[in-house]
């Protein structure tokens, strides 16, 4: 199966894109020093899926997730919910910026899919 290819470059600090893989969205969100700092504030937050930020990206500037809520499989919206992630408009269930899920009925963060950084500033999902 191939593998999804996205230039770094072309993903200003602060946005969020979207690409396909497997047929399934890609979330790519290029984060800000403040993301990241309320990532891992948040880290100390009653989680559902408790996990820290640190175990969910390779470079904290980069949180890479599966779009597909993990309560029923909508599409969820980027920045958008209480927590400054996602918002899943199905049922209402928030995702943070490290794509931890906070309220709503989904059961588990968004998931992580395998990519790689290269050295000529791409990265690899897949
Ligand atoms: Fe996302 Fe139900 S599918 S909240």
């Amino acid at each position: 199966e191939a593998a999804t290819e996205v230039s770094l470059d072309s993903i200003p600090e602060g946005t969020t894109v979207s690409v396909k893989w497997r047929g399934k969205p890609v979330f790519i969100r290029h984060r800000t020093d403040g993301d990241i700092e309320k990532a891992r504030h948040d880290d100390n937050a009653d989680l559902r899926d408790p996990q820290p930020d640190e175990s969910r990206v390779e470079d904290p500037h980069w949180l890479v997730v599966i779009g597909i809520c993990t309560h029923l499989g909508c599409i969820p919206i980027a920045d958008a919910g209480d927590y400054g992630g996602w918002f899943c408009p199905c049922h209402g269930s928030h995702y943070d910026v490290s794509g931890r899920i906070r309220k709503g009925p989904a059961p588990s963060n968004l998931e992580i899919p395998p990519y790689k950084f290269t050295e000529d500033g791409k990265m690899i999902i897949g």
